[in-house]
């Protein structure tokens, strides 16, 4: 069933439909990003080196190469940009990994689970500055400008989620605001930039800042419901983190929405205690299946609304290859159904 879904967006060699599009592109990226470690003291370069040898799966910098493409030609611009852009989103999965005590990302060990998070710390300072360095290179300087108000964007949502952390009375609409800065601020720079660096409009610039928007918020949703029900082998990180760090996810916050006075009572306890939660103890409490079936609708409305951002590009392979990403996602989010 899971591997059925999984095949509507994959090709025949296993690659995901619009990244397999973009291979000589997504390549030259990953040589750019593993010499930036030679940019740093020598002191430094070691711990760099290895965290960008990690490999994720791209997709910010795919992301910018297809509103490139979409908008225009795709540039040297463009593959700084996709450099810059992974960069900033690498620096705070090291922060994020220290936050939430993760050992493993991207199948190997994270920063924290090696050296510490003392290390870990300036490590992802070290990779954010770097970033920001980059982003001067522009001669538009209102690229330099937008990448640092993301940069800040996302660090915020951290900050935010991080203070909402077992808070019970955390909403909806406080949700959406945590995950649309922490994960689709980046996704929205990479779809704005990718065009403003062909000189486009400025409205089409922000509609297509809106699918990133909406497409980045979407698989925030998607990574949530992961978290409580993907395996920690087959995605490569640490899973189950989220309920016992107190970030109240999606899923969580529908369980809440959807329980009795009794059965709320119960969760709240046990969201609170200091043990680690078992999942199948929120399943025995209230509708948890419900809960992620719920969660997986939002997101796939979502995906719906980005897909409507599209019509302001006329018919290229990279504006079916950004309906493919809106594609992936909804296929994502499907496979999480319970
Ligand atoms: C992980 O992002 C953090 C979230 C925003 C959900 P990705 O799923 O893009 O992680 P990598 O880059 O592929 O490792
Ligand atoms: C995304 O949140 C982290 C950032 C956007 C920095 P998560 O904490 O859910 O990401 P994962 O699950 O660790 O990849
Ligand atoms: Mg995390
Ligand atoms: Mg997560």
């Amino acid at each position: 069933m899971k591997e059925d879904l999984l095949a509507q967006i994959k090709n025949e060699s296993g690659e995901f439909s619009p990244f397999a599009f973009l291979r000589p592109e997504l390549d030259r990226v990953e040589e750019r990003i593993r010499a930036q470690a030679n940019s740093f003291d020598p002191a430094v370069e070691p711990y760099v080196a290895y965290i960008c040898n990690t490999s994720g799966k791209r997709i910010r910098p795919a992301l910018t190469f297809l509103s490139g493409g979409a908008t225009g030609e795709v540039s040297d611009d463009h593959h700084k940009l996709a450099v810059i852009l992974e960069l900033i989103h690498v620096a705070t999965l090291v922060h994020d990994d220290i936050i939430d005590g993760a050992e493993i990302r991207r199948q190997a060990p994270t920063a924290n689970a090696k050296w510490g998070n003392a290390l870990s710390v300036l490590l992802g300072d070290c990779l954010f500055s770097h970033a920001l360095m980059l982003s001067t290179e522009f001669d538009d300087s209102e690229i330099g400008r937008k990448v640092a108000i993301a940069a800040n964007e996302v660090c915020s949502g951290e900050i935010i989620q991080t203070q909402r952390r077992f808070d019970l009375k955390l909403s909806k609409e406080d949700y959406f605001d945590i995950i649309r800065k922490k994960t689709a601020a980046l996704f929205a720079a990479a779809m704005e930039l990718g065009a403003r660096l062909n000189s486009r409009p400025v409205e089409e610039c922000e509609m297509l800042r809106d699918f990133g928007m909406a497409i980045g918020t979407a698989y925030q949703v998607y990574d949530d419901c992961i978290d409580l029900v993907g395996d920690e082998e087959e995605f490569g990180k640490t899973l189950r983190t989220d309920i016992n760090k107190g970030k109240l996810t999606l899923p969580i916050l529908n369980l809440f929405e959807s329980s009795s006075e009794r059965q709320r009572e119960k969760l709240n306890r046990l969201l609170i205690q200091k043990e680690p939660i078992d999942i199948s103890a929120l399943a025995s409490i209230a509708d948890y299946v419900g809960a992620i079936e719920s969660a997986v609708d939002t997101g796939q409305e979502l995906v719906e609304s980005a897909r409507e951002s599209l019509i302001c590009l006329s018919d290229t392979n990279y504006k079916e290859a950004l309906t493919g990403i809106a594609d992936l996602v909804d296929v994502l989010l499907e496979t999480c159904r319970q």
